[in-house]
Formats: structure tokens, C-alpha cells, sequence
């Protein structure tokens, strides 16, 4: 899937879109990107169209932050600055449950689970592109249902 973003709100609503179609159960999504690229506000949007009112700040300094989204288990993590990726050993990443979704995977090494999706985000003045390729028969058929609710949000 390959996606054009012209600005805050389309990327706000293509995570609406992926969060309207996310199933329970065990999946993790890895962000690709660089700094700004829009990574944050993707995982955003998703979060807010499960039904969190609240604020989504972003994991920069604390490494995960977790959510409870009625039947959706969910952790949002940022390994921007990870020092040394063993310590995702010691989170318990490889075991974590629901949907992970990872922000900078590739600092991340070895210490990872395998992804099920992989987004990338570029800047493409205007706007961004957004790239996205399903690694399991999970992460393909989420990635069908996703293209599908972002053509009925007109993206
Ligand atoms: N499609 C878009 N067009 C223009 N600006 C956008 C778009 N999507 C997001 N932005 C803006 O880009 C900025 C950075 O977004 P965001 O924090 O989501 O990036 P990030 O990839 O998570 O960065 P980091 O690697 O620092 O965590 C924000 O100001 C956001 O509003
Ligand atoms: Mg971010």
C-alpha cells in the first residue's frame, strides 16, 4: 500500500482508518522513519478512534506507554533513545501481548518480535508518503481491510 498525506489531519485519519480495522489479539506493527516523519501522529490517530479520550504523548522519554482500549490491549513504543537494546530484553518486549506497535524498530536489533506490518512514513513536501507491506497472513489481511477504510475516509 502507498499512500499520499498532505498534511497532519490525512496522517491523524489513516491511523483512524488502520484503528478501525485492528483485531484483537497478539499483532506488532513497526514505524519506520525519520525524526518528524509523522510516526506519532499515525499511532494517534489509531488510539483516538479506539476511544481514548485522552492525551497520546509520545514514548520518547519513557519507552512504552501502554493503553486498555475496551476489547484492545495496546503499547506504543519508541526506542529512539534506547542506550543499549538489551534493556528491551529486561521490558519483556518478545512478550508483551496485544498490539505493539514500534516506533525507531531498528534500534531495537534482535531484541524484537518479528513485525506482522511495517509502515513507513517519508516527507514529501507537501505532505507525507506512507508506505505500508504486511509480513504475515495476519499483518496481509489487516493491511487489505486498512486500504479499504482509508478509501471510505477518502484518503
Ligand atoms: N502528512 C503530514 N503532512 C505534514 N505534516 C505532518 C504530516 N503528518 C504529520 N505531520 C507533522 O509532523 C510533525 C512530526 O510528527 P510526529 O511527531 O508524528 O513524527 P514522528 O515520526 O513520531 O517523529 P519522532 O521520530 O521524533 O518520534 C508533527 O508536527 C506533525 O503534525
Ligand atoms: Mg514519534
Amino acid at each position: 500500500m502507498r499512500l499520499g498525506l498532505k498534511d497532519a489531519a490525512a496522517t491523524e485519519a489513516a491511523g483512524a482508518a488502520l484503528g478501525k480495522v485492528l483485531p484483537a489479539g497478539d499483532l506488532v506493527i513497526y514505524l519506520h522513519g525519520d525524526l518528524g516523519a509523522g510516526k506519532t501522529t499515525l499511532v494517534r490517530g489509531m488510539i483516538r478512534s479506539l476511544g481514548h479520550p485522552g492525551r497520546v504523548p509520545s514514548p520518547t522519554y519513557t519507552l512504552v506507554e501502554p493503553y486498555e482500549l475496551g476489547r484492545l490491549s495496546l503499547k506504543h513504543l519508541d526506542l529512539y533513545r534506547i542506550a543499549d537494546p538489551e534493556e528491551l530484553a529486561f521490558l519483556g518486549v518478545r512478550e508483551m501481548q496485544g498490539t505493539v506497535l514500534i516506533e525507531w524498530p531498528e534500534r531495537g536489533a534482535h531484541f524484537l518480535p518479528n513485525p506482522d506490518l511495517e509502515c513507513r512514513l517519508t516527507v514529501a513536501a507537501p505532505g507525507r508518503v506512507l508506505e505500508a507491506e504486511g509480513r504475515s497472513e495476519a499483518g496481509r489481511a489487516l493491511l487489505a481491510a486498512w486500504d479499504a477504510t482509508n478509501r471510505e475516509a477518502g484518503l
